[in-house]
């Protein structure tokens, strides 16, 4: 079967997709007439619909359906128009998961499009990659094997600095969007919607920002602060990362006890 793979993004987008998925009655349905069955429900409310399944050629898949419910999402996602220089959620995670396939931490696409009603209106959108089979999330990992949770935290910032040498900031990089193997020798990044791809701040305004954020949201009811800081600032140093340490530390305090919010992490990065 032929699944779309256009990296032509606009191109692909204003013209109705010949392939579409979604989910019905229980079964991921990927063409006309061809369903694939659900394997596990990863996620699911009003608008989204995350699920594990199998393509029909055995590979498994992830599948990320969204409704748009909104008016104006809908109209801004049919014409392709950006706000702050993004698409809103769904369009930006296709955008962005597009321009980031060279990275082999990043998952690769299968298919994407776009359902669109009989006026022509983009009513949904769906993204197929691959499923990363045998990993977890940091906050599983660290669940499951809490006397290992510095090796998987030591393995998450080394991501963080990845993405930075990779040229983009994940601006929602907390323990739930970073994958690990259980052997704690790989890792993955997700959930790509909200991203700055070529941000021109300084190193340690990315690297710094990412770090803090990361405890701020979600490790910080795991772990202690200041263990945290101490612990970072120790792994810089050990990794030889090239970077101002009193400027990076500083962002890192600053993101990992205050809430940025997004629209003025767009403007900062
Ligand atoms: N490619 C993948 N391989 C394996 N598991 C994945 C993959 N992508 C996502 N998952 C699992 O599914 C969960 C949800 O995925 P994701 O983070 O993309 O969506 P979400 O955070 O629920 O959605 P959103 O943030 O858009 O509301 C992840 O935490 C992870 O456990
Ligand atoms: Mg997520």
């Amino acid at each position: 079967m032929e699944y779309i793979n256009n990296k032509d993004f606009l191109r692909t987008r204003t013209r109705p997709s010949k392939f579409t998925a979604y989910i019905h009655k229980g079964q991921a349905h990927l063409e006309k007439g061809l369903t694939s069955k659900i394997l596990a429900s990863l996620n699911m409310h009003e608008n989204i619909s995350i699920m594990q399944i199998k393509t029909p050629d055995e590979k498994p898949a992830l599948l990320k359906v969204n409704k748009l419910k909104d008016r104006s999402k809908i109209i801004r996602a049919t014409f392709g128009i950006s706000r702050r220089g993004t698409y809103d959620g769904p369009i930006a995670e296709i955008a962005n998961i597009i321009d980031l396939q060279h990275i082999n931490y990043i998952p690769n696409i299968i298919a994407y499009g776009f359902i669109k009603n009989r006026l022509g209106l983009i009513r949904k959108t769906f993204l197929l990659t691959d499923f990363i089979e045998n990993s977890l999330t940091v906050d599983d990992f660290i669940k499951q094997k809490p006397e290992l949770t510095w090796d998987c935290i030591g393995l998450s910032l080394a991501q963080i600095v990845k993405c930075y040498d990779d040229n983009f900031i994940h601006l929602d990089l907390w323990f739930k969007n970073i994958l690990v193997n259980p052997s704690l020798t790989k890792s993955w990044v997700i959930d790509l919607e909200y991203c700055k791809i070529g941000s021109f701040s300084s190193k340690e305004a990315q690297i710094g920002h990412s770090l803090g954020y990361f405890f701020w949201y979600g490790l910080s009811e795991k772990i202690n602060l200041d263990d945290y800081l101490a612990f970072t600032k120790n792994w810089l140093i050990t990794n030889k990362i090239e970077v101002d340490i009193k400027k990076l530390m500083a962002q890192v305090t600053y993101a990992a006890t205050h809430e940025i919010k997004r629209k003025k992490k767009l403007e900062l990065f």
